[in-house]
């Protein structure tokens, strides 16, 4: 028997909401995109994506052509038709580091005032929300027009920079759901997905985004210490960590040490459950310690510098990666960003690279000059640090340091440079 294919609207064309579009709209689904930012919604449609991620221009194009995707500043017209409508606003964080639900509260505003009589679409909630949100936040707004509609949660656990791979074929499905209707639906509409499947309501549902990227917060920020604490014993962290790994119980991704973890989620989320359990009267001692020893971790790489060229005043700093990570051109929270304004108010000079990021970490550190290669930004200078993981820094060598430098110092912030082809490079890395 077919699939049933359906129509749905998605809330939100962020990274989340288009990368998830997609995925519906090549599994053969009728997908309408809203924004309210227009200019969004009009890169959008002219098949330009208003962010860089692998593949997506292509696929983006092929969608619209085929009519698959359509973006709307419209919410009438995203959802008059929709039988799922995916709500994947940003949850950002609030001065104080709490939760802000201001976006979650105006979808679920527009979707209520916006939906035909009679029209019974379930409302799914991507965003990251903090448990309790969906019932005692979105619900009632829901239910203020007097009509009952369905609710789910379905988290997101896409990667940047994988975000469509991640969307299409994921680990695992996990759906928060109140009643078995719902739960049919979705388990129908996600049929094609081959991955484990966690029924659990809503709250749960919520709970577990959460707690997936506090331990994988956790995991880094772990490895970072670990590695630090290697230097201090004078021992080589890929192999104490390759060799923690080789316990059947611990899992070698994430353990990646380095300048620490950036982003739009690891940092936000982590902040949340903080000043949620504040709130709640349970401080969380662990996550508290997370997020300070992330906080200092891109510190590191600063005393390496200092260790080799003294004073900084007047020295001239290559900053390779100004992204968050390598594949994204995301510079939320990268860790680039305290370490050009560390940089800068010692009085070096810093020149940045990075292959897509570079527009959006000029509006955040506009003092640092940015160049157009590899190469310009290490023209001339006394010290380098690599700050994200882009494929293209993985295959520099020796001489690409050695012929453009002042003098080859190199600072690894990602451990990705190969040791044994630092040929000339005074090569140091943190760990
Ligand atoms: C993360 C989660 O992985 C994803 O499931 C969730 O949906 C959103 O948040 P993302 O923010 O795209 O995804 O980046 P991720 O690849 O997880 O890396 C987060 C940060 O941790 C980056 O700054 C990265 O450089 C750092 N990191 C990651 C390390 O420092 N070491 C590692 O071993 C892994």
């Amino acid at each position: 028997m077919p699939r049933p294919l359906s129509n749905v609207a998605i809330i939100g064309m962020g990274p989340v909401g288009l990368a998830t579009g997609l995925a519906f709209a090549l599994e053969g689904h009728d997908v309408v995109g809203l924004d309210t930012d227009t200019k969004r919604v009009e890169s959008i449609r002219r098949g330009q994506p208003p962010f860089y991620e692998p593949a997506l221009k292509e696929i983006l194009r092929d969608g619209l052509e085929s009519g698959s995707l359509r973006a709307t500043t419209h919410v009438g017209k995203a959802v008059e038709q929709a039988d799922f409508i995916f709500v994947c606003v940003g949850t950002p964080a609030r001065p104080d580091g709490y939760m802000d639900d201001s976006f979650i509260r105006r979808a679920a505003t527009d979707i209520v005032n916006a939906l035909p009589e009679g029209r019974r679409p379930i409302t799914v909630i991507k965003s990251t929300v903090l448990p309790g949100t969906t019932e005692g936040v979105i619900r009632p707004i829901l239910n203020a027009s007097g009509r009952a509609l369905s609710l789910a949660v379905n988290p997101e656990f896409l990667r940047e920079g994988r975000a469509l791979e991640d969307s299409r074929y994921p680990d695992r499905l996990i759906l928060g759901v109140e009643d078995e209707a719902a739960a049919k639906r979705l388990r129908q509409f996600y049929a094609h997905v081959r991955c484990p499947v966690l029924e659990t309501d809503l709250r749960t549902a919520e709970a577990i985004k959460y707690g997936t990227n506090a331990f994988l917060a956790t995991k880094v920020a772990y490895a970072n210490e670990m590695a630090n604490l290697c230097q201090v014993f004078r021992v080589d962290s890929d192999r104490v960590l390759e060799g923690v790994a080789l316990d059947a119980r611990i899992d070698p991704k994430f353990l990646v040490p380095g300048v620490g973890f950036g982003g739009s989620c690891f940092p936000k989320d982590l902040k949340a459950l903080v000043a949620a359990a504040k709130v709640e009267g349970k401080p969380s001692v662990l996550f508290e310690a997370v997020l300070r020893q992330n906080d200092a971790q891109y510190r590191r790489a600063i005393e390496l510098l200092r260790e080799e060229l003294g004073e900084l005043r007047g020295k001239r700093i290559a900053l390779l990666g100004l992204a968050f990570k390598g594949g994204t051109d995301d510079v939320r929270e990268s860790r680039a960003i305290p370490i050009a304004k560390d940089l800068l108010a010692e009085g070096a000079e810093v020149v940045g690279y990075d292959p897509v990021a570079m527009e959006g970490f000029h509006q955040l550190v506009p003092d640092v000059r940015l160049a157009k290669s590899v190469r310009a930004a290490l023209a001339e200078a006394d010290a380098c640090i690599l700050q994200a993981d882009w494929k293209e820094f993985e295959d520099l060598e020796g001489r690409d340091f050695v012929l453009t430098m002042r003098t080859p110092i190199v600072v690894d912030g990602r451990r990705i440079l190969t040791p044994a082809r630092m040929i000339g490079v005074t090569y140091r890395r943190i760990g």
